[in-house]
């Protein structure tokens, strides 16, 4: 958090024009990113006005994972915390060759009528 602070404030949060968080992403060996990290980075967006989009990549997986390991989930169905996971972006990519089990393929979808406007 105090990284990606310091650097929102060294470019300016003007030159940012959004955040990706990529939520389980294989270069860091796989592992999810806490729901507790999303959440704060949430925050510390919205303080910016900065929007927040996730590479929504092996969802399902991160959301078991959190599931069974992050303290205050186990009893979560993984349906909810698909949509705790999801409800502070402002959108989200995904190839869907994971978790959508297609063969080629992807999505890309925002919750932002001037970004809706812009991409079409
Ligand atoms: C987290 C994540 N995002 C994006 C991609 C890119 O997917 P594709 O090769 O279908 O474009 C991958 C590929 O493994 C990935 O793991």
């Amino acid at each position: 958090m105090d990284r990606l602070e310091a650097t929102i404030e060294r470019v300016g949060p003007d030159r940012v024009p959004f955040v990706l968080i990529t939520i389980i992403n294989n270069s860091g060996g796989g592992q999810p990113v806490s729901m507790a990290n999303i959440r704060a980075t949430s925050r510390l967006l919205k303080r910016y006005g900065i929007p927040l989009v996730f590479d929504a990549c092996r969802f399902a997986e991160h959301c078991f994972f959190s599931k069974e390991r992050e303290p205050g989930y186990a009893d979560v169905p993984v349906r909810e915390i698909a949509r705790l996971l999801f409800s502070p972006g402002d959108g989200c990519l995904m190839s869907a060759k994971k978790d959508g089990l297609v063969n080629i393929g992807g999505f890309l979808s925002v919750n932002d009528e001037r970004w809706a406007q812009a991409i079409t």
